[in-house]
């Protein structure tokens, strides 16, 4: 049986998609059959990141997946340069069909069967592992794909005004799925600047000490502490080429950390 991944924040821009595909390619490499999904159907990345083979306009995209029960997830799967990984990309939202419109709340009941089906037969195509690179905040999207995980990673940048705002929802959020099914639900730090001598690093251990048992009582666990790393920053104003798979040692080395606890943690 397969397990499923989340990577989620409630708020954008923490850095869900560098750790989604961080996790996969590193799961990947460690020979586990992983398939990443870019579940974030507003605002998709991984076409921009890894750009898909073949041409983007006769390809088949999650998006199409949810909303058309004669599509199979084999129809939207592509395997990418990293053995044992493969991708599912969503496309970027059109003007009228994806984009600035309001879905029923029965679409959405409907995205979560077919999001159910497709885990089904990822598990039966032999996936050890689905990774599903989240949305941000409370929407229908991002609940389901919550509800879809058997673990989460939630991602929160060290700011103090962040910080605040995921502890004063994670509570009731995490409370709520855990009624649903049992589950392993992990946070990190991620963005985490480097400090430059004793009086940054106390303000910045201080900061992290504060919120640590503010985010852990809401039952989640630390994963690790992801720096902010100039090279990996600077590799994603390049070719895309340059810099997914290749992830630098400051980068890594805490995302092996948070994958072997995760492997613990989750009696995997
Ligand atoms: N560890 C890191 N070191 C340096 N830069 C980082 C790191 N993590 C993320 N970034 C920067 O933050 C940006 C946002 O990251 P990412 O796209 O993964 O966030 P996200 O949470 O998926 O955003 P969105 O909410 O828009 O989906 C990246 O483009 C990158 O510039
Ligand atoms: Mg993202």
């Amino acid at each position: 049986m397969g397990h499923t991944i989340t990577v989620y924040s409630t708020r954008g821009g923490s850095g869900k998609t560098i750790t989604s595909l961080s996790i996969a390619k590193t799961l990947a490499t460690r020979g586990y059959k992983t398939v990443l999904i870019d579940v974030d159907i507003e605002a998709p990345s991984l076409v921009h990141l890894i750009p898909p083979p073949g041409d983007p306009n006769s390809m088949r995209y999650w998006t199409e997946y949810l909303d058309n029960p004669d599509l199979n997830v084999e129809d939207v799967i592509f395997t990418c340069k990293i053995n044992n990984l493969s991708i599912i990309y969503s496309n970027t939202p059109e003007m009228g069909k994806h984009f600035l419109q309001t879905k029923q709340r029965s679409w959405w009941e409907s995205a979560l069967k077919r999001e159910l089906l497709a885990q089904q037969m990822l598990y039966k195509m032999g996936y050890d592992f689905i990774i599903l690179d989240n949305q941000s905040g409370t929407s229908m999207n991002s609940v389901n794909n919550m509800i879809l995980a058997d673990t989460s990673v939630l991602v929160v940048r060290p700011a103090n005004y962040g910080a605040d705002a995921t502890e004063s929802f994670i509570d009731e959020m995490y409370r709520v799925l855990k009624g649903i099914k049992p589950r392993n639900d992990f946070y990190i730090w991620n963005q985490v600047i480097k400090t430059e001598n004793e009086d940054e690093e106390k303000i910045l251990r201080d900061f992290l000490e504060r919120y640590n048992p503010r985010i852990k009582k809401s039952g989640l666990t630390l994963g690790c502490e992801i720096p902010f790393d100039r090279v990996l920053n600077l590799r994603l104003l390049t070719s895309p080429e340059n810099y997914v798979f290749d992830l630098p040692e400051d980068v890594q080395k805490p995302i092996d950390q948070l994958i072997d606890t995760l492997l613990e943690k989750g009696g995997l």
